[in-house]
């Protein structure tokens, strides 16, 4: 595999090695004599945020002379709304009868293989009743509400659904932020709040910011239609302005516990991947936060079990014990469930300082104590 994802290796080894899977080195040859094509290429940000779809379309000009009657050409990739409007016009031009169906997956990294398999819903988006047909029965295996609807409709769906996370996860930032300011416990409060059933607990784990490859992506390119349409989502633009504030609260607060300076500060980060479970480092807190360090005349030395930054000035290194030697302040930016099983007393005598800063609350903090260090996290009681 060119990434990590649990469970990925194993099922392509099953589908080659059951005959079901083949990779080819021409679109066109896979695409041959297929009934349903799937397109999940990428759709990079432009220069204003919104998405751009020229790979989509590139890809389904050539492909148009294998789309005959009946086939139908599969919008995977995160698409702004109108484009299987765009697609369809392109296949005509191009002398291609096949449909096209806009079809949003709700994968999340790390978690891909099982959320593939258990759907929180199947949306399909297309007009066409034959193709609507055929698109149920390649699901037919899987057990999830399914939402027929228009193509602009399931484009919006996805595009919805990435900003309310966004959103969600902004508010509990927030709300943690207010806790350290009155004195409460985020954790505490979340909870409370989220075991409202019209709530729901989820998406609501304060943290250095949302990041990845979809989330910060995805609002952007939604605000971008929505200017297009003279729409404002002030909303989704407020998630936006709060994730870029923590990123920058959370950068105060590696300061503060360096005693006020990072000039000179020996910063250990454990984590440096966007969350746990996952290698990407795409628009990740943890290594955005690393960066800011370093422009700040801080040291960083990073230790993650996956991630491999592309960058030269972070120093990585390959056990968690060895980003600590020396370290002013120990902080966790990554949710990895190892870090939490630390032997901490040998974190403290390793360590120069004795703040380890837990931005994202996964650390047991008396464990911490007893071992004689400062413990911090996000949204609890400052002391
Ligand atoms: C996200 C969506 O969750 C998927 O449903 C969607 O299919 C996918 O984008 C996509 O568009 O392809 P993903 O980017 O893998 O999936 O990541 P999430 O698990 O949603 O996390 C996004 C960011 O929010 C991470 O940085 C994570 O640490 C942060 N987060 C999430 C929090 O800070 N707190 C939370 O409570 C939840």
């Amino acid at each position: 595999m060119p990434f990590y994802e649990p469970g990925l290796a194993e099922l392509v080894a099953e589908g080659i090695a059951e005959g079901r899977l083949s990779f080819h080195g021409s679109n066109l040859e896979a695409t041959f004599e297929s009934t349903v094509v799937v397109l999940a290429v990428p759709t990079p940000p432009g220069a204003d945020g919104s998405a751009d779809t020229g790979i989509v379309e590139a890809v389904a000009a050539e492909l148009a002379p294998a789309l005959g009657a009946g086939a139908v050409l599969v919008l995977k990739s995160t698409v702004p709304v109108g484009t299987s409007d765009r697609v369809t016009a392109i296949l005509r031009d191009a002398g291609s009868p096949a449909v096209v169906v806009s079809n949003p997956e709700f994968l999340a990294e790390g978690t891909a293989v099982e959320d593939f398999f258990h759907p929180s819903r199947i949306v399909i988006g297309t007009d066409d009743e034959e193709a609507a047909k055929t698109m149920l029965r390649l699901y037919v295996h899987l057990d999830a509400p399914t939402l027929v609807t228009d193509p602009r409709s399931a484009e919006l769906v996805k595009y919805g659904a990435n900003a309310h996370l966004a959103m969600r996860v902004s508010f509990a930032n927030e709300i943690a932020a207010l806790c350290e300011a009155v004195g409460a416990d985020a954790h505490q409060v979340l909870l409370g709040i989220g075991q409202d059933p019209r709530i729901g607990g989820t998406y609501l784990r304060p943290g250095p910011g949302f990041g990845g490859s979809c989330l910060p992506k995805d609002t952007r390119a939604l605000l971008a239609t929505a200017a297009d349409h003279g729409q404002p989502l002030t909303m989704v633009q407020a998630a936006v302005a709060v994730n870029g504030d923590q990123h920058r609260r959370m950068l105060r607060r590696i300061r503060h516990a360096a005693g006020g300076r990072l000039a000179d500060a020996r910063i250990a980060f454990w984590g440096l991947s966007f969350k746990a479970g996952s290698d990407d480092i795409r628009e990740s807190p943890a290594l955005a936060l690393a960066e800011a360090v370093l422009d700040a005349g801080g040291e960083v030395t990073a230790y993650d079990p996956k991630a491999m930054p592309v960058t030269d000035h972070i120093r990585r290194v390959a056990h968690p014990m060895e980003a600590v030697k020396g370290a002013d302040v120990l902080v966790v930016a990554t949710a990895w469930p190892e870090f939490a099983e630390a032997d901490f007393t040998e974190v403290h005598d390793a360590m120069r300082g004795t703040t380890i800063l837990d931005l994202r609350n996964t650390l047991h903090p008396n464990t911490i104590q007893t071992a004689g260090l400062t413990y911090q996290g996000i949204g609890k009681p400052q002391r």
